[in-house]
């Protein structure tokens, strides 16, 4: 890797959920790197997200779409860019099930297209060089009740068109390794919560419904689990596995935190309704069983023993209070879910449930 003081990151999608953590995390631990945020802004990315550093010396914002090799070329070479963290995706089920065309042109086409321009600029000078590719636990499909959570060795097995999207994704990263010698890692995590992440997403969408006494969307029966990691966990666990990770190797990042989704929603009730000054129970109403999702992968969950040994990675932040705190953070934020739940928003959900 590059001297400390030589570091130019590429973070792409920093402007997204996860990115804007990611991006904020590098530009304060070490001022002495200089980060650019590369992010198209589509629907997901908002600049809102990280007013508190946009004005930072070590911080840039690069406009720009990572399906374009020629912008990507230029980037690299004027910045003399030696580190790739690529989050930048489209990251929702549920869209990738209306328009899998998009979420094949951006999570593959688009891996693929930065994963070139990596390879041309460095050419063959690997040393100090690292692709950090940001892949999802949804790659390996969905585990029963009793199944051992997956492991890097688990075979993929994705269900869903995002998902599929990003097993392909990773595919081409480890075809870049093994074929041109590309320095590359990969990480899996789990699901994300904290502030700043998209009200299409089951924890933001359920603190704001509640705010407006709207129905509480659960698909099927409730009863799918998912396995759940603060985001600020997962900035740390990408910044060991950038820093020190082995080369060509993949790392699980995730919570050891199971909950069936009914159970975060009543949760969540309780939690904004105690924030509210409800009287228990008083949002219990609000929940509603709909169609279940399409494929919908029953359960996920992930050993994250090789992160915790190799690098000495742990989860900080306890969860019930992790989440009693994005719930405040969203409930201070109003202005913000206002901003990113506009007419367009709306109307996408309307189309939605049309659609169920
Ligand atoms: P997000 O949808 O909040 O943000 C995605 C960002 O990518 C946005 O800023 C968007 O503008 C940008 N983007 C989209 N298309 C682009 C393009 N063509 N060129 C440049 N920028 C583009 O996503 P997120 O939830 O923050 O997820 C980030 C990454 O982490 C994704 O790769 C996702 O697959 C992965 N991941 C997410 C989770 C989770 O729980 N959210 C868990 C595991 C892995
Ligand atoms: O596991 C990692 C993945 O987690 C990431 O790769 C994805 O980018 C991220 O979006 C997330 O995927 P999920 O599909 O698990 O997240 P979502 O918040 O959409 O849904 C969580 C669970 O809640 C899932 O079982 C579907 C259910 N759900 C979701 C919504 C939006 C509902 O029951 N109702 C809803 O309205």
């Amino acid at each position: 890797m590059a001297s400390d003081r030589q570091r130019c990151i590429l973070v792409t999608g920093g402007a997204g959920f996860i990115g804007s953590h990611v991006v904020r995390h590098f530009v304060r631990k070490y001022p002495y790197y200089h980060i650019i945020n590369f992010d198209k802004l589509t629907y997901a990315g908002n600049l809102e997200n990280l007013t508190d550093i946009r004005n930072a010396p070590n911080y840039s914002f690069v406009h720009g779409d990572i399906c374009d090799l020629g912008t990507l070329r230029a980037l690299l070479r004027e910045q003399k860019v030696n580190g790739i963290i690529h989050l930048a995706a489209e990251s929702h089920v549920d869209r990738s099930i209306r328009d899998p065309f998009l979420f094949a042109r951006t999570n593959v086409i688009g891996t693929l297209t930065l994963l070139q321009a990596a390879r041309e600029y460095w050419d063959k000078q690997w040393e100090g060089k690292r692709f950090h590719h940001v892949s999802t636990d949804e790659v390996y499909g969905a585990l029963e009740l009793g199944d051992a959570p997956f492991n890097e060795s688990t075979p993929y097995s994705p269900h869903s068109p995002y998902s599929a999207s990003k097993a392909s994704s990773d595919h081409f990263v480890r075809a870049y390794h093994d074929t041109y010698g590309l320095p590359v890692v990969l990480t899996h995590s789990s699901n994300n919560y904290g502030p700043f992440q998209s009200p299409e997403k089951l924890i933001p969408l359920c603190i704001h419904n509640i705010c407006e006494n709207k129905p509480l969307p659960i698909y099927g029966n409730g009863e799918n689990i998912r396995d759940w990691l603060h985001v600020q966990d997962h900035a740390q666990a990408i910044d060991e596995v950038f820093h020190r990770g082995r080369n060509g190797e993949s790392y699980n990042i995730g919570g050891g935190n199971e909950w069936e989704n009914i159970d975060i929603v009543k949760l969540l009730i309780r939690l904004v309704d105690e924030q509210l000054g409800h009287p228990a129970g008083h949002s219990d109403k609000l929940i509603t069983y709909v169609a279940d999702r399409a494929g919908h992968d029953l359960r996920y969950a992930t050993d994250t023993g090789k992160l915790r040994r190799e690098l000495g990675w742990v989860p900080q932040h306890p969860f019930e209070s992790g989440l009693r705190e994005t719930v405040q953070w969203y409930l201070e934020h109003a202005e913000w879910v206002k901003n990113v739940t506009g007419c367009a928003y709306e109307r996408y959900y309307a189309e939605m449930y049309n659609d169920k």
